[in-house]
This record gives C-alpha cells, sequence and structure tokens, in this order.
C-alpha cells in the first residue's frame, strides 16, 4: 500500500489511542559508538516524527513512555542529561506543539522532577489546555504501580470525606482516580528495541491492549514502522473475552 493510502485507512477501525515504549536509545548509540546520550537526543527527533505520523492519520490520542519510575536507577549524569535534554525540547517545541493545537498531558509524579522542568512542563500543560487536536500524554517519572496506589488513596480519602461510599467503588471510579482519566484505553501498545515486557508501563489501562514489539530501536523508529504496527492491529480479532 503507498504511503498515500495508508493515510486514508477506515477511520472507525484505526485505534483511538497508541501507547508506546520508546526503548533502545541506548543500543542505538551502542552500535554507532556514540555515548548513550547521542541515542537519546536520536531519541527525541524520533518522537518528533512520530507525532507529526499520528496527527496525520488522525489518531487522537498518543501515550509515550518517556522515564519511569525505576530510571532514576541509572547513573545520575544520564538522568541529568534526560532531564534537561526534555527541559531544553520543551521549552523550544512549546509554539510549534501550541500551534498544532495539540493538548499536552503529563502522567507521572510532577513533584519528583526537578524544579526547572516542572515549571517548563505545568507551563506547556496549561498553554495547551484548550486545544482540541492531538492529545499526547508524555509518562514522566511514572509507574503503574504508583498510578495505581495514588487512585486507591484518592478515592480512600473520598470515602472518608463522605463523597463516596464503599459500595459504589466500582471500575469506572477507579479509572477516573488515573492520570489517563477521561481518555479512551489504548487500542494498540507499541515496544521498540524487542524486549517482551511491559515495565511498569499502564498497568490498568492496558488490559484489553493489543500488543505489537518490533526490534527497531527507538531513534530508527518511522512512519513506515507504525504503518507495520496498524496494520497487523487492523487483522487482530478483538474478543474481550467474548466468542466472535
Ligand atoms: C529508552 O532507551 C529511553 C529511556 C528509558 C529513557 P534506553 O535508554 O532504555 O535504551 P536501551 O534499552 O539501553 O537500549
Ligand atoms: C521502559 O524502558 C521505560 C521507558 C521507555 C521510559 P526501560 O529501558 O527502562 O525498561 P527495562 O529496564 O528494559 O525493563
Ligand atoms: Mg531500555
Amino acid at each position: 500500500m503507498s504511503k498515500q493510502n495508508r493515510l486514508h485507512y477506515d477511520k472507525e477501525r484505526l485505534p483511538k489511542h497508541i501507547a508506546i515504549i520508546m526503548d533502545g536509545n541506548g543500543r542505538w548509540a551502542k552500535k554507532r559508538h556514540l555515548p548513550r546520550q547521542a541515542g537519546h537526543r536520536a531519541g527525541i527527533t524520533a518522537l518528533k516524527r512520530t507525532i507529526e505520523t499520528i496527527m496525520e492519520l488522525g489518531i487522537p490520542v498518543l501515550t509515550v513512555y518517556a522515564f519511569s519510575t525505576e530510571n532514576w536507577k541509572r547513573p545520575a549524569d544520564e538522568v541529568n542529561h534526560l532531564m534537561n535534554l526534555l527541559r531544553e525540547n520543551l521549552h523550544n517545541e512549546l509554539s510549534d506543539l501550541h500551534e498544532n493545537n495539540i493538548k499536552l498531558n503529563i502522567l507521572g509524579d510532577l513533584k519528583g522532577l526537578p524544579s526547572g522542568l516542572r515549571e517548563e512542563l505545568l507551563e506547556a500543560c496549561e498553554t495547551t489546555a484548550g486545544n482540541t487536536g492531538l492529545v499526547l500524554n508524555v509518562a514522566l517519572n511514572y509507574g503503574g504501580r504508583s498510578e495505581i496506589v495514588r487512585a486507591a488513596k484518592a478515592i480512600a480519602r473520598q470515602v472518608m470525606d463522605g463523597d463516596v461510599s464503599i459500595d459504589e467503588i466500582d471500575e469506572a471510579i477507579f479509572g477516573a482516580n488515573l492520570y489517563t482519566k477521561g481518555l479512551p484505553e489504548p487500542d494498540l501498545l507499541i515496544r521498540t528495541a524487542g524486549e517482551m515486557r511491559i515495565s511498569n508501563f499502564l498497568l490498568w489501562q492496558i488490559a484489553y491492549t493489543e500488543i505489537w514489539v518490533t526490534d527497531v530501536l527507538w531513534p530508527d523508529f518511522n512512519s513506515e514502522v507504525i504503518f507495520e504496527a496498524i496494520e497487523d492491529y487492523l487483522k487482530r480479532d478483538r474478543k474481550f473475552g467474548a466468542v466472535i
């Protein structure tokens, strides 16, 4: 199928929400005898390409895993570099995001981030809050388990305040207390760099998500790989536990 045709997939059948575990920056750099930081820099370029393709396809929600609660275990140098890279790019790209009608959301604990980055993130979320185009969720200092614990605490507080009764607590209430409140659950989860694991990403939300793993390293990710993932997704029978 030509690229032009791919952009005319049946919109109804396309995923409404794609989530991506952007993995393999380090291996990409290693293959080129470059420092890991060069891999992260190239990873940002891949992210920009990906956002463009997702917008061209008209997919309403994209969630990308940028930094996990476990990534603090990395050497301080690498962590600092990643934080600076994110801050610098956010600063440079904010007007572009806004002009493209993108709404930025951060999934994760902002309090744990360096203050300069946190302020930049808050400004970007505030500036783009009213935008009606692509919803871009960036998971940053994010862990699926800590998100679930956070939701449990928020609901416990609502019970103590008398706003919710224990018997009222259901999956909908639980979902409404997650960072992804109000958004559809991911239809398709893509992981680059070949690992067959979830690494604490969106544990609640991916209960019925279709998973697609590619060996392509994140900095090499491009529209052709997205099309490959989507074409595979379109061939699957989503049964949700039923007989079809
Ligand atoms: C993904 O690439 C980026 C982050 C987790 C921040 P990695 O840095 O994990 O790359 P590999 O897995 O070492 O190749
Ligand atoms: C997952 O990648 C986290 C992000 C992409 C931000 P990791 O490289 O941290 O995952 P593991 O360590 O291989 O499970
Ligand atoms: Mg990795």
